[in-house]
């Protein structure tokens, strides 16, 4: 009776008293040493230990994940300090101070709380606690965190996370964690700005005007939410863990000593074994990290590990650490006599690299131009060539962030001296000059993240709020319908779909496929920024495109496109298709390519939408599949047949759009004058075949050659039998005229045989 009147009373003084404090099990008076046992205090569950442990021959205050094996470390007390000899202590003193006796004359204090504290707590969740007499927490080493963000803990706005300098030196390493002032939390090397440049990873949940006092905070279930003023939070990452047993499991998020973010679970069996699993790592690339390699060098994975090599004509600034960056080797004079010793010797190469360091030049040009070009520059020193958009970049040395990406055609050529003077001792003035222009580009901050390497999560009621309750309509697709709205208070339009008409579906397949839509990268795919999976509801967020549909710009505008203009978007479609075909981790057919579905950006740049959901609609792509998947004049003919939907179909699709594009009209016209008119691709092969094409364009100036290319490529496109049907790679090299066409058969002439 008494008793539980006592913890009655407890409960009221201390409501705000943190759990745990009944397990205040340090005393006064209690002290540890690095040798002799004990040489840690252990939480009640023995999952984690506050004490010495092993570093660089000496000893180190921290606190650890206590494993049979390995012990992993997640604090560290005074990090930058040197370790301590085995002479040392730990102690929580008689008045009340948690200090670290160095050498007789020598103490440090390891918490540096206002009040003296009564006990201490080393508790289950690895967060460190002193309390004062009233039971109140007066200090938390969970305030303090070095790399390692534990369930349960959070960090404020101002404050990060820094990277240890490897996984057995736990000094502060190379890479931050920041969360910024505007809301924003982003990754990037400890010695930069956090611009757009430098970043390497961003949460995007930017931009507000006033500065933001946030959380960013782990939940026990391994959720990672930012938490503003008012309590409300946004999701940054939510790993599914329904699965989990989350009595027995831990989530440890790192920013570990290469600058990757992340996050473990840890579960912890019966007889005290645990199970570790990697569960989400940011950015999924190691060689994306910017700064793991320093100036001159890239990064290249080697066995799934990263390495920093140096570029041609320089060589590691400190040849025992791969990381320092490289330096030329070779004082180059080719501006001297340049123009007479032009030869291709004074040139390496490397294949697949690139970097992110703007050049001072950039131009569409021949390979052959570029490297001309480049060699007559004086101010050249190396020209990246993009085999893919046909652009010549020059720039000068020293570069930054550069890393291979086999999948794209890049080729990065060097100037290697035509007069090679060693000069390994000189000052090199230009380069330095180079560093402190770079500086000065980074300051103007004028390069926005133009990446982003995650897909967000939302709430349902958070896309309510951004289209202010779905209420400017955009258009409706076959998946549903699109609305504008606007995120970050009003800084960021976006276009938010909502999923109709899906087919029963489990949550973890739909993120599954927002995984593949995800990791698509390329110059003329909408971006997908986040989406919504809450109970039934399935929302999509996309980037804004502010100039409409292709559709719009063909059979609306007034003004049609110039035939230049034509030609550019039908490449740029076809780039775009051919990257969803060929070149993306995960091959994806659109189904449903037509002009509405092509959006055009504030620079009319091509952006195409709705690829990879159609699998959404049906898993299944053999049966009901064709009732509701493409829309009608655009349907190859094996949708009706029954035959395998295959990357041909859509390239059917895009011949059909090619044709309009190319007329400027509808491939169906009921109101057209004459009946043959009415559908374009027959009344355009009758022309063509009777080398009259040019009829079809009365009145427009034209180029006969490219009409005729045009419909040529339109016409293979659009042949019944797909095995006829060109690759989209195929059409890329007509249209840009790396192969020349041959004469089309009529469309459906295989088909009747
Ligand atoms: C840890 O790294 C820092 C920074 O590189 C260095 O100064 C320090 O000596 C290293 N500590 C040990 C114990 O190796
Ligand atoms: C891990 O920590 C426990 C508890 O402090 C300790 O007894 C053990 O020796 C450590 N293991 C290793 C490998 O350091
Ligand atoms: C303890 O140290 C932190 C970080 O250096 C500082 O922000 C805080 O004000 C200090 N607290 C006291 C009571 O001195
Ligand atoms: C962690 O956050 C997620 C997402 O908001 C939520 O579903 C989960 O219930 C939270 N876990 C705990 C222990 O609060
Ligand atoms: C969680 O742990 C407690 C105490 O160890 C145990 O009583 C309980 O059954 C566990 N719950 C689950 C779901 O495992
Ligand atoms: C070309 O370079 C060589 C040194 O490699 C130099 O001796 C020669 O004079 C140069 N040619 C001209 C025409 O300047
Ligand atoms: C480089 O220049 C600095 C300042 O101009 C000078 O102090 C230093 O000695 C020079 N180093 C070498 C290797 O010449
Ligand atoms: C296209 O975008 C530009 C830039 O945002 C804008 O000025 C222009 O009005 C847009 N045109 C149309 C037709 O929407
Ligand atoms: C055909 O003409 C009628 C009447 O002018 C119009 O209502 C209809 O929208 C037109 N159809 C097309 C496809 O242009």
């Amino acid at each position: 009776m008494a008793s539980s009147y006592i913890i009655l009373i407890f409960l009221l003084l201390g409501y705000c008293v943190a759990a745990g404090s009944e397990n205040c099990l340090i005393s006064l008076n209690s002290a540890i040493n690095p040798i002799a046992d004990p040489t840690s205090w252990t939480s009640p569950s023995g999952r984690f230990a506050f004490g010495f442990y092993q570093e660089g021959g000496g000893f180190k205050v921290g606190i650890w994940m206590v494993h049979k094996s390995q012990n992993t470390t997640v604090w560290t007390a005074n990090r930058d300090d040197l370790p301590v000899s085995s002479n040392a202590a730990l102690e929580l003193t008689h008045d009340g101070r948690l200090v670290l006796k160095i050498s007789p004359g020598e103490t440090q204090l390891i918490a540096n709380s206002s009040e003296s504290a009564s006990c201490a707590a080393m508790d289950d969740s690895g967060n460190f606690i002193l309390y004062n007499q009233h039971s109140e927490v007066i200090w938390q080493s969970f305030n303090f965190p070095t790399d390692t963000l534990l369930g349960g803990q959070s960090i404020p706005t101002g404050a990060g996370l820094y990277s240890s300098v490897s996984g057995t030196n736990h000094s502060t390493g190379r890479f931050l964690l920041s969360m910024q002032s505007d809301g924003n939390i982003v990754l990037y090397p400890k010695h930069t700005e956090p611009s757009g440049i430098d970043a390497y990873w961003a949460s995007n949940t930017c931009c507000y005007l006033q500065p933001v006092h946030f959380h960013l905070y782990l939940n026990f279930t391994g959720a990672l939410l930012l938490i503003d003023e008012q309590g409300q939070s946004e999701l940054i990452s939510d790993p599914d863990t329904s699965s989990v047993n989350h009595n027995s499991t831990i989530y440890r998020l790192i920013l570990d000593s290469g600058g990757l973010l992340q996050m473990y679970s840890h579960r912890f069996s019966e007889n005290g074994d645990d199970v570790v699993s990697l569960m989400r790592m940011i950015p999924n690339n190691k060689c994306r990290v910017k700064g793991l390699c320093g100036f001159n060098s890239y990064c290249t994975m080697e066995d799934e590990e990263p390495l920093c090599r140096c570029f041609p004509g320089t060589d590691y600034v400190d040849s025992t650490n791969q990381f320092s960056g490289c330096e030329t080797i070779f004082k180059e004079e080719w501006c001297s006599n340049a123009k007479e010793n032009l030869s291709s010797s004074t040139f390496k190469s490397i294949d697949h690299v690139y970097w992110v360091d703007p050049p001072y030049f950039q131009v569409t040009m021949e390979v052959a131009d570029c490297d001309k070009s480049c060699l007559e520059d004086c101010d050249c020193e190396v020209a990246l060539y993009d085999f893919d958009q046909g652009t010549c970049m020059k720039q000068k040395l020293p570069l930054m962030y550069a890393w291979t990406v086999p999948e794209k055609s890049f080729r990065a050529l060097f100037k290697v001296g035509v007069e090679r003077i060693e000069a390994a001792n000189t000052n090199n003035s230009d380069s330095q000059l180079r560093v402190f222009k770079y500086k000065k580009i980074v300051e103007s901050g004028n390069f926005g993240l133009t990446e982003q390497l995650t897909l967000r999560p939302f709430s349902y009621r958070e896309l309510k709020r951004a289209t202010n309750g779905f209420k400017e309509e955009l258009g409706k697709g076959s998946f549903g319908a699109v609305y504008k709205g606007t995120l970050y208070r009003g800084k960021r339009a976006v276009a938010v779909k909502r999923l109709e008409k899906l087919v029963n579906e489990g949550e973890g397949e739909f993120r599954a496929e927002m995984r593949v839509i995800g990791a698509t990268n390329h110059r003329h795919l909408v971006r997908l920024l986040g989406f919504c999976a809450e109970a039934s509801k399935r929302l999509l967020v996309y980037e804004f495109m502010s100039n409409g549909s292709l559709a719009d710009l063909l059979f609306r505008s007034e003004r049609h496109p110039d035939w230049n203009e034509r030609m550019r978007i039908a490449l740029e479609i076809a780039r775009g298709i051919l990257y969803l075909h060929e070149e993306c981790d995960t091959p994806i057919i659109h189904c449903d390519i037509k002009p509405q579905n092509i959006l055009m950006d504030d620079f009319w740049t091509v952006k195409i939408s709705d690829f990879g959901l159609a699998k959404l609609l049906m898993p299944d792509q053999t049966k009901t599949f064709t009732v509701i998947r493409g829309t009608r004049g655009y349907m190859a003919p094996e949708w009706h047949k029954g035959t395998p939907i295959s990357v041909k179909t859509d390239v059917y699709s895009y011949g059909i759009m090619l044709l309009e594009i190319v007329f400027c009209r509808r491939h169906m016209d009921v109101n057209a004058s004459t009946p043959e008119e009415i559908v374009l691709s027959s009344w355009a092969y009758r022309h063509f075949r009777d080398g009259e094409l040019d009829k079809l364009v009365l009145g427009e100036e034209v180029d006969k050659r490219l009409l005729e290319k045009l419909v040529k490529v339109s016409l293979w496109c659009i042949q019944d039998e797909p095995a006829f049907r060109p690759s989209m790679k195929s059409v890329v090299m007509m249209l840009d005229g790396t192969t020349e066409i041959s004469v089309p058969p009529c469309p459906t002439a295989a088909a009747t045989v």
